[in-house]
């Protein structure tokens, strides 16, 4: 029986998500009061995936700015700033927390214009409590709208997307795209709950994906929890599956798109899609809209967060290599376009050229 996974929510004045570091031997919801806690667990990963980090940083500002004591704007300007930067600094990758970091600051923006300006712009410096409560009500309605909006996103996202399944189809997917990685229902995984949805007959390729697992942990739990068939391997297996004619469809989540369709996603993504050229097995990439990032014109321009040595060298606890050996761990690498055989976006899909295709989409 399928239930909902929540990953990233607000409850009682406070933050609560599930640790994905603890998946899958347990199921543990951390509540929180404090916003630092939130941008800790965004660097250690117990929040992960593109939009969810987006939508816990969104909650994680709304968090830091009604435990203010500012007792004036200005102050809770200066404060607001501070909290902003830094979840903008907590990963590099993920378009979709700068978009909400944004779409935050412009909410602030908005509620606090009138006092910005003309008569009342005193108002910023003296003491207003009953202003300063509206402000941060404001904040926390927005960001659980970022949060609310994002699962009706996913859940769009995958009507579009199913329409590329066919029935008996073998799906592969990399990393974990799924409930997990958003605020509930999933890009890459939302498609294919979408497709299970609709009464197709699938069956998911799921790639362990080293160094963090985030397939053999996430996407395997998921799948399991709602009962799609679904089979594990190992991230160099799927060339292999690839030749034996076992894949007929990859779809992917995304962590940032340039204009020109080029796309970071987790490490060992470009390699499935390589093999998925060479194999003529069609490979598509789910991702919101607030991925897309009209700033940056090609792949080269999108920064790739380096993460630790460890990460490579231990896993949970195993040491698995001589300690002190050189060690380069790229979180992400960058599919370039031509490979990506269509977008599945909440606006519906995409096809190449996307030069054109996806800034005539930013527009709209
Ligand atoms: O390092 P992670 O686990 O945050 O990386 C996640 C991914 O690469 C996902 O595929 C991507 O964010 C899309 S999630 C809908």
């Amino acid at each position: 029986m399928a239930t909902f996974i929540r990953t990233v929510y607000w409850e009682d004045d406070a933050v609560v998500f599930i640790d994905q570091r603890l998946l899958p031997d347990q199921e543990r919801y951390v509540t929180t009061r404090d916003y630092r806690e939130v941008a800790a667990a965004i660097k250690a990963l117990a929040i992960r995936g593109a939009p969810a980090i987006g939508v816990a940083a969104a909650l994680g500002i709304a968090l830091g700015v009604a435990n203010s004591r500012a007792v004036a704007l200005a102050g809770l300007r200066r404060e607001f700033d501070d909290i902003c930067r830094t979840f903008a600094m907590t990963r590099p990758t993920a378009r979709n927390l700068f978009w909400a970091v944004e779409r935050m600051e412009r909410c602030f923006r908005l509620i606090t214009a009138p006092l910005q300006s003309g008569p009342a712009a005193g108002g910023i410096r003296t003491a207003f409590p009953p202003f300063l409560a509206r402000v941060k009500k404001a904040l926390i309605d927005e960001a659980k709208l970022i949060g609310a909006e994002d699962i009706r996103i996913n859940k769009q996202l995958g009507t579009y997307g199913q329409t590329l399944i066919d029935d008996g189809d073998h799906i592969l997917t990399h990393c974990n795209a799924g409930a997990l990685a958003t605020a509930g229902y999933g890009t890459a995984l939302g498609v294919v709950r979408a497709a299970a949805e609709a009464g197709k007959k699938i069956h998911v390729y799921v790639d362990e994906t080293r160094p963090v697992l985030q397939g053999a942990r996430l996407t395997a739990w998921e799948m399991m929890r709602e009962e799609i068939p679904a089979t594990l391997i190992t991230d160099n297996m799927a060339g292999f599956l690839m030749k034996q004619g076992r894949i007929q469809k990859i779809v992917v989540g995304a962590d940032r798109i340039a204009v020109n369709g080029d796309t970071a996603n987790k490490i060992g993504t470009y390699s499935v899609a390589v093999l998925a050229k060479v194999h003529k097995i069609p490979f598509y990439v789910a991702a919101p809209l607030s991925t897309f990032d009209g700033a940056v014109k090609t792949g080269k321009d999108i920064p790739i967060e380096e993460r630790s040595p460890e990460e490579v060298t231990c896993c949970r606890g195993a040491i698995l290599a001589p300690r002190d050996i050189d060690v380069y761990n790229p979180a992400f690498d960058v599919t370039p376009g031509r490979l990506i055989a269509a977008f599945v976006t909440e606006k519906g899909l995409l096809y190449p050229p996307f030069r054109k295709t996806i800034p005539a989409l930013l527009r709209s």
